[in-house]
């Protein structure tokens, strides 16, 4: 069978060569996918096609006898890329449009818990600056508080605020600025939730589901989690935080009643659902949905999936899921995202990459491309993200230490990368 990834980073990297593996597929395709999907050769080839290039995506995968199509990011599903195929009778791997919605819109996806009773923080929904103020002004009393812009910012549409000056500046910005276009016509203000985040991630046809392992993104730039919000600097799975307790708290408060939600109300959802915790004292709460695996938590999810990842997901489109296994290895999993200087702001590109010889024999590391080209036989940086570094190991510390001796291995000029993945779990 053929199989097409779409999207460019180290998650559709990641995908790639575990749907590589299985012996069933003959071709896989990558849209547009990167520097590290065309050096891996053999069955992987990429196609110059975006990820939002529904109708020609559609029409390649008509063309190129695909069975089965995998989406890597939000934006082709807001756009409705499984209504397309489905309609075509293509087979693809996420939710519809108004499933998605879990992730594209905010206000959809409070309202959506409100109305089934799914622990997250208490919220309001705003249309415009004047009633914002009018509530930061009378009815707000404690700080923080969380504000978000409802639609699709790429991670940048969260706000903490500690005071009503910073409050109203962000409401400015939103709704006077409209410094995210249409994604801030719609704004949330809601109770800043204490606790310990972490994320679990399922994949479900709807009704079954089968959970990966969980996994803890490092969201900001600096070490010690401090600077600016990123989209992810490097994770670790599983998080020992989410205890079996605490899973099976979060399967029974919030998967089953997610998805039985969604069924109800004529969208079900199907696809990987990522949820977003914040734990505290045991007790999970959902900070945001996302229609989709996480980047760059696939990269530790993946590698201990110990079962076959396309024959899961081939049961989760056929509505087979409990037919097939997904066992997980016994291991841990570390992943540490080497950026651009300068990223998550400006940054430049076009910077030549080298690797010491001795990365290709460090035992039980994957290096993850993300922001790479190969132009001409020369690996050179094309994005902020630019490698997702990932190590496994008998525990925790043995991965982490595994990952940063192979990311040492790696340089290009202006290279940042955070050097305490991990060390909070620790
Ligand atoms: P989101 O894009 O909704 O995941 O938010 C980005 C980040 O903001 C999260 O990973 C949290 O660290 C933080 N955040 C969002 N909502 C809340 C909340 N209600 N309370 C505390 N932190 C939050
Ligand atoms: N790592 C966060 C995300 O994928 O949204």
């Amino acid at each position: 069978m053929n199989v097409l990834i779409i999207g460019s980073g180290a998650r559709e990297h990641a995908m790639c060569y575990f749907a590589a593996q299985n012996e069933g597929v003959q071709r896989v395709f990558v849209a547009p996918g990167n520097g590290g999907t065309a050096l891996m050769g053999g069955k992987v080839c990429n196609v110059s096609l975006t990820a939002v290039a529904l109708d020609d995506l559609l029409q390649f995968a008509l063309d190129s006898d695909v069975d089965l199509t995998i989406v890597g990011s939000e934006a082709p599903l807001e756009l409705g890329i499984v209504d397309l195929f489905r309609r075509a009778g293509k087979k693809i791997v996420g939710p519809t449009q108004a499933a998605a919605r879990l992730e594209s819109s905010k206000v959809f996806s409070k309202e959506f818990m409100q109305r089934h009773h799914i622990p997250t923080a208490g919220y309001h929904v705003f249309h415009d600056a004047f009633s914002a103020n009018a509530h930061i002004e009378s009815t707000l009393k404690h700080y923080p508080q969380v504000i978000k812009a409802s639609g699709l910012c790429a991670g940048k549409g969260v706000f903490i605020v500690f005071d009503k000056e910073q409050a109203k500046s962000v409401i400015r910005e939103l709704f006077e600025k409209r410094i995210f276009g249409d994604a801030g016509n719609e704004v949330v203000i809601e109770e800043f939730l204490p606790g310990e985040e972490a994320s679990v991630f399922a994949l479900t046809d709807g009704t079954r589901y089968r959970l990966f392992l969980s996994a803890q993104d490092h969201k900001r730039i600096g070490d010690g989690d401090t600077g600016k919000n990123t989209g992810g600097m490097g994770a670790y799975a599983p998080a020992p935080l989410v205890t079996p307790e605490v899973m099976q708290r979060v399967e029974e408060l919030i998967i089953q009643p997610t998805l039985k939600g969604m069924r109800d109300e004529g969208s079900p959802y199907t696809g990987f659902l990522y949820v977003g915790l914040m734990i505290n004292r045991g007790e999970p709460f959902v900070v945001e949905y996302n229609a989709r695996m996480g980047d760059p938590e696939t990269q530790v999810v993946l590698p201990l999936l110990k079962s076959d990842f396309i024959t899961a997901l081939q049961a989760s489109v056929e509505g087979t899921l409990d037919d097939v296994p997904f066992e997980m290895h016994r291991r841990s999993a570390a992943t540490v995202v080497i950026a651009s200087g300068g990223y998550p702001d400006h940054y430049e590109t076009g910077k030549a990459i080298t690797f010491a010889d001795e990365l290709s024999v460090l035992d039980g590391c994957l290096v993850f491309h993300a922001g790479t080209a190969l132009d001409a036989g020369h690996l050179t940086t094309s994005g902020g993200r630019v490698f997702s570094v990932t190590a496994l190991g008998e525990s925790l510390r043995e991965s982490i230490d595994r990952a940063y001796r192979a990311v040492e291995k790696i340089g290009f000029e202006g290279a940042v990368y955070r050097k305490d993945i991990g060390a909070k779990a620790l």
